[in-house]
């Protein structure tokens, strides 16, 4: 039986959590003061891999699509379990071909494979998504894209954990690790100690720089911001997911429209920029003018976990008992439940075969 500390309490550690308890391990989550973690906070909550994986030799993309499969299963157990609705919706995104070279790009891909996408023409677009902008020539209908409501899902999630047993542990206080003997001995917080049998790091942006741990075993995960605004309803709210030359509309259950994102190496440095907030605001109007009102509501940033080769860092670190999953980038979200069941067979037992070679932390 395993004593399982987790640094992190957003959407991944707490997915974790929740894995690891149904497997009869004993866990703590050592998270900020604010629950959940500041980038499952501000996340749009997509669940879009083909949108986000348009090149089809990236290695990322078949995980990604593995991940969305699991979303369906995922969010009605989630639900059931905890009596929390988490606002999951399959209905599908709306890629609108913004010069010739997407639209035949789309049209191919539709082609090959008709089961995933369907090209729409001009009208077919417009009938499907009445809020979309007049001068739209054609789009790409992607039928199983969705999104969550990742604000009721770090909601469910603690519910889950707290009926299953997990300890969180809130603090403004930065954990520190001790390690002796070539493993995590102890972590220190708040004048409490633990000794846990395995420490996951699970802390998004944070988790390159874990106080205590020596340099060697620290991975180079930076901090990648992401500016977001949420705007005032249209006269027609949107029915999808609708994307256009990089800009993303969201309209998650029960929250104004979201409009994403910016992709900046800023470090954390948190400052809001007018004028991204504005750019987002206009291109989101580009898109989808009628689903936008006359202003913008909320303005806000994340950081997401970067990593130098893109891919996420899952799976065992340079310590006998430390475990990294992180580096999701730009699809925390989509990932969690199967990081979750990834790193739940690793720990309860010991079993890497489904964890792909190409995530180990160890690479760095
Ligand atoms: N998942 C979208 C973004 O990170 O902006």
């Amino acid at each position: 039986m395993s004593d399982v500390l987790i640094l992190g309490g957003g959407i991944a550690g707490l997915s974790i959590a929740r894995a690891l308890t149904a497997g009869g391990a004993s866990v703590t989550v050592l998270d900020r003061a604010a629950p959940g973690g500041p980038a499952s906070r501000a996340a749009a909550g997509m669940l879009a891999p083909h949108a986000e994986f348009d090149d089809e030799d990236d290695p990322l993309r078949a995980f990604a699509l593995a991940a969305r499969a699991g979303w369906h299963d995922y969010a009605g157990a989630l639900e059931t379990e905890t009596g929390t609705a988490i606002g999951y919706n399959a209905s599908g995104a709306i890629l609108i071909a913004n010069d010739q070279a997407e639209r035949a790009r789309h049209i191919a891909f539709a082609r090959r494979h008709p089961q995933e996408a369907q090209w729409l023409n001009a009208g077919e677009a417009r009938h499907r998504e009445p809020a979309l902008a007049p001068d739209v020539e054609g789009a790409l209908l992607l039928v199983h894209e969705g999104h969550v409501n990742n604000h009721l899902l770090v909601e469910a999630l603690t519910r889950a954990c707290a009926n299953a047993g997990v300890r969180i542990h809130r603090t403004n206080a930065t954990p520190i690790v001790q390690v002796e003997a070539a493993r995590i001995a102890r972590v220190d917080c708040d004048g409490i100690v633990w000794r846990p049998d395995v420490v996951i790091v699970a802390a998004g942006a944070w988790s390159g720089s874990i106080e205590g741990l020596p340099a060697d075993a620290q991975i180079p995960v930076r901090p990648v911001k992401g500016e977001m605004i949420a705007v005032a309803a249209g006269t027609r709210p949107l029915r999808h997911l609708v994307w256009r030359a990089g800009t993303y509309l969201v309209g998650r259950a029960g929250l104004p429209l979201a409009i994403g994102a910016t992709v900046e190496d800023a470090g954390f440095d948190d400052r809001l920029n007018p004028q991204s907030a504005r750019q987002l605001f206009e291109a989101a109007k580009r898109a989808a003018p009628a689903a936008i009102g006359p202003e913008i509501v909320d303005h806000w940033c994340g950081f997401r976990p970067g990593t130098p080769d893109g891919l996420p860092a899952i799976g065992r670190g340079k310590l006998d008992n430390l475990i990294f999953a992180t580096g999701q980038y730009r699809n925390g979200v989509l990932f969690a439940p199967s990081i979750a069941g990834l790193i739940a067979r690793l720990i309860l037992s010991d079993d890497d075969a489904a964890l792909p070679a190409a995530f180990s932390p160890l690479r760095f």
